[in-house]
């Protein structure tokens, strides 16, 4: 194996990663799929307890003790702002996940040290360790077989994809080794003819971040960054085939989501396509106390939505739904990730 082969092994997605089954889909060379139709869950309630949505409700609410389980108010029930204060500089001590959190909610410092098991401090072995933090790795590995099913798929035909708010590029990595993983028996390698995939996000040191692993992976020909706001009515982008979404609308009410996905449209070709992963209700029931921790007390303010508001959102944005998955196989993951076309 030569050294560039072996720098991008090194980087495969999801080696070392036990847990859930990995998502099956289809052979090497065909569309990527297959799509699973998911159906709304039923409410689901703790010990009798229905278990509230927290991001639907104003942070303030979040303090008051009717809104959580009584057997988890101990840690993440605190009346006086003081008491919530001690509490947020001992975790932000205690933690390297909710010191950034705090510092910047839906940073992609956070997201490094849960894909690549970056963790000591026991509080992020903790959060990082549990159901929402295998389910980010999960997340990351499905997308990344899907968009190197999509690369191998689309073999001989070149393909722009833009990633806005898309971090270090970890799917733009994981879908060019996954590629050429399903196609390494005629030694495929994909070139910059084949992709050139484009990140485009606001944060400065997340950029250099992810043109040092670029360079490093020698990918540098084929994902590019730029620093910029996709939302900006100022920022200009050719249009491409596929826009990968993750991880920008969780935080969105289903109105800032409708906006962000309309603007994004602005960026598809028409007949084009996205791949976007928001975060759902199954999540908060399945990891309340992961997520009570960093949504009532250090502030990360996330909007799960039921999988109708999902369909709602992406409808009243004019796209066509064409599948929605989820990083499980048996379906009930805590992302929805939607495949979608931007209708002609
Ligand atoms: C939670 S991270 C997701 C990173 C990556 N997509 C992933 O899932 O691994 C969200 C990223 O979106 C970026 N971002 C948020 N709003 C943006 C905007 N309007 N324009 C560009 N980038 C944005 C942030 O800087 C951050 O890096």
């Amino acid at each position: 194996m030569g050294t560039q082969e072996q720098e991008r092994s090194k980087a495969e997605v999801g080696v070392g990663i036990t847990g859930l089954p990995s998502p099956q889909i289809a052979e090497e060379g065909s569309a990527p799929g297959p799509t699973i139709e998911l159906a709304d869950r039923p409410a689901i309630t703790l010990e009798g307890e229905p278990v509230e949505l927290l991001a639907q409700q104003e942070l303030s609410e979040f303090l008051t003790e009717a809104l959580l389980p009584r057997w988890r108010t101990q840690l993440v029930t605190n009346p006086l702002p003081e008491e919530r204060e001690k509490m947020v500089a001992r975790l932000c001590a205690e933690s390297e996940i909710c010191r950034i959190l705090h510092q910047w909610p839906a940073s992609d410092a956070m997201l490094r040290l849960v894909y690549y098991h970056q963790v000591q401090k026991p509080v992020d072995v903790w959060l990082s360790g549990g159901p929402s933090g295998q389910a980010l790795r999960d997340r990351l590995r499905f997308c990344s077989q899907w968009l190197g099913q999509w690369l191998v798929h689309n073999r001989g035909r070149p393909k722009l994809v833009m990633d806005p708010g898309g971090g270090h590029a970890p799917y733009g990595f994981g879908a060019i080794i996954e590629a050429e993983r399903r196609a390494r028996r005629e030694s495929w390698k994909v070139t910059a003819r084949d992709l050139q995939w484009s990140v485009v996000d606001l944060d400065q040191i997340t950029v250099e971040y992810g043109q040092e692993m670029a360079r490093q992976k020698k990918l540098d020909q084929l994902v590019h960054f730029q620093k910029a706001n996709f939302m900006s009515r100022g920022f200009i982008h050719p249009q491409v085939d596929l826009v990968v979404l993750i991880g920008v609308l969780c935080g969105m009410t289903e109105e800032e989501a409708v906006k962000c996905l309309v603007r994004i449209s602005d960026f598809v070709k028409p007949g084009g396509e996205i791949l976007a992963a928001t975060l759902r209700d199954t999540a908060f029931a399945e990891d309340p106390m992961t997520f009570r921790t960093l949504c009532n007390v250090i502030g990360w303010h996330l909007r799960p939505k039921t999988l109708s508001q999902v369909k709602r959102v992406f409808t009243k944005a004019g796209l066509q739904i064409k599948g929605i998955m989820s990083e499980r196989a048996y379906g009930d993951g805590q992302y929805a990730i939607v495949h979608a076309i931007n209708p002609a």
